[in-house]
């Protein structure tokens, strides 16, 4: 079977197309510590602050770090500032109370949707100490653009 020199041509684009994507995944998880989205956990999005997991909201802290229940709603994020450790994993614990929200840490990698019906949970480890503005980047009503909180590192003894 002969190829013609320009389908070969294609053909080998593409191939390095597909590993040059591959790679930037691998990067991204190598490099970045990103995570792709893979704990699925459903809750009743209509009963999310009576719902056991999400009624004490705010952070819990202990020797290894913290751990943060927060709830996305029409237009805000509950607690409204969150105060965490520096240098310690800190686990996100995050639900939509209406619909679908985003939940950005400004200038970290920390970054979930909201789901109504799912939790979203992810670690990462914040190592400057500092005020981080939270926002919302999943467009979610007219009221999305003033959807913010705050994110306090704080440097600990
Ligand atoms: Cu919540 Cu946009």
């Amino acid at each position: 079977m002969s190829v013609l020199f320009y389908e070969k041509l294609w053909m080998w684009a593409s191939g390095v197309l597909i590993v040059a994507f591959l790679a930037t995944i691998a990067v991204g998880v190598a490099g970045s510590a990103l995570q792709p989205p893979s704990h699925v956990e459903t809750i009743d999005p209509t009963k999310v602050w009576t719902d056991p997991r999400f009624a004490a909201r705010g952070v819990t802290e202990d020797r290894r770090g913290a751990t943060v229940i927060a709830v996305g709603m029409m237009f805000a994020f509950v607690p409204n500032e969150i105060r965490v450790p520096a240098g310690r994993p800190v686990t996100f614990r995050l639900t939509s109370a209406d619909v679908t929200h985003g939940f950005m840490i400004v200038g970290t990698n920390g970054n979930a949707m909201v789901v109504p019906g799912y939790v979203s949970q992810f670690t990462t480890v914040f190592r400057e100490p500092g005020e981080y503005l939270i926002v919302c980047n999943e467009y979610c009503g007219l009221g999305h653009h003033l959807m913010s909180a705050k994110l306090i590192v704080e440097a600990r003894p």
